[in-house]
């Protein structure tokens, strides 16, 4: 997996690992900057026309400011308008063949005019500034939504997603989690960077291996008991005191509760699947704790840096002696 320059596991790990031809364009808009490469308008209309070819239309960062002309495209699979200037949602009816849409960083306020799409199967209208989730009721053939760095305040009007297996709600402004129980087909809920103070209403989601909840303000670790397919748990920079309710998520493969406020390691010595632990900026001072790991015979990644273990002067040895499987210590893999 991926390490940010700074030497922390990544953020929200979705921007790595899935989709991962969009990293870049992702990580520029994220930053800000100017993509050199900017295409010109008679590029972008030559790009288009070989693309109708194969019902895969591409308009990226066009300058469009408006949808309008695109009729022509009813056969289109693919449609993506990301990076331009588009501020409406409309236009759209006689597409109705398409599989996937992509308005990734627009200046979209609604989402409107999308119930002729009924074919839909990917939505992504990220970095854009709506406020609400709405207007998707008859996409019902859904299964991946992205609504990443809006200014969502509630989680609703999901019910009718039932064959959602990705939603993607990071970076908004978020303060419980609800509504969530009928998307029984969910495998991955990002809510990364939101104002979460609880754990809570997950228990309809039998199918998620992937839930992260990164930086947000979580206190206490509970309502998990029911996410035993749970595989990838993201927890790091809340306000996590104790390592607990865990009990029934056996599957786990990876942890990352860095950035909290633990003082121990403790109740995940059942945990044997683990294959990354991320702990790092934590309060773990006692070298017996790696002792609950010891059950992990895959492990292989540990993150204990900014931990007042660190101190010790023989810190990698001495982990490499308690978890003699593990082959990355922090940003740096072990040499032999
Ligand atoms: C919207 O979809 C309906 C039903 O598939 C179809 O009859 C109608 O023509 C579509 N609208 C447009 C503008 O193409
Ligand atoms: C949950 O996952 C299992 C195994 O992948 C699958 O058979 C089942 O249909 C899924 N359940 C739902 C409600 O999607
Ligand atoms: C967690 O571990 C501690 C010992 O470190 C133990 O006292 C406590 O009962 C455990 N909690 C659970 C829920 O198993
Ligand atoms: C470290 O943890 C072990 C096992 O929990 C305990 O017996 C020991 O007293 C602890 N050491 C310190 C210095 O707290």
């Amino acid at each position: 997996f991926m390490l940010t320059s700074a030497g922390q596991p990544p953020l929200d790990r979705r921007g790595e690992s899935e989709e991962s031809g969009d990293d870049e364009t992702r990580r520029k808009s994220i930053n800000g900057d100017v993509d050199p490469n900017q295409p010109t308008a008679s590029n972008c209309v030559a790009s288009s026309m070989f693309h109708v070819v194969f019902q895969d239309v591409d308009l990226v960062h066009c300058r469009i400011g408006k949808i309008e002309g695109l009729e022509v495209l009813q056969k289109a699979k693919t449609l993506s308008l990301r990076q331009n200037l588009i501020k409406k949602i409309e236009n759209l009816d006689s597409l109705s063949s398409l599989r996937e849409l992509d308005l990734y960083d627009n200046q979209i306020r609604r989402l409107e005019n999308l119930h002729n799409l009924t074919e839909l199967e990917q939505l992504d209208v990220s970095f854009n500034i709506l406020r609400k989730v709405e207007g998707l009721e008859q996409l019902t053939q859904l299964k991946k939504l992205f609504l990443l760095h809006n200014k969502i305040s509630n989680i609703c009007n999901l019910d009718h997603l039932s064959i959602l297996e990705m939603l993607e709600l990071g970076s908004n402004r978020i303060r419980v989690i609800e509504n969530l129980d009928s998307l029984t087909s969910l495998q991955s809920l990002f809510l990364g960077t939101n104002k979460i103070t609880k754990l809570q209403n997950l228990d309809g989601l039998h199918n998620l291996t992937v839930l992260s909840i990164q930086s947000n303000r979580i206190t206490k670790i509970d309502g998990l008991q029911n996410l035993v397919n749970l595989r990838e748990l993201y927890l790091s920079h809340n306000g996590i005191e104790v390592i607990e309710g865990l009990e029934n998520n056996k599957k786990l493969t990876t942890l990352d509760i860095a950035a909290n406020r633990i003082k121990k390691i403790e109740n995940i010595s059942h945990l044997t699947d683990l294959e990354e632990f991320w702990m790092n900026d934590n309060q773990i001072e006692n070298w017996s704790d790696l002792d609950e790991l010891k059950n992990a015979k895959s492990l292989e990644t540990v993150y204990l840096e900014r931990n007042p273990l660190q101190k010790d002067p023989q810190y990698r040895r001495k982990i490499m002696l308690a978890l003699p499987s593990v082959r990355q210590i922090d940003a740096t893999f072990i040499r032999f």
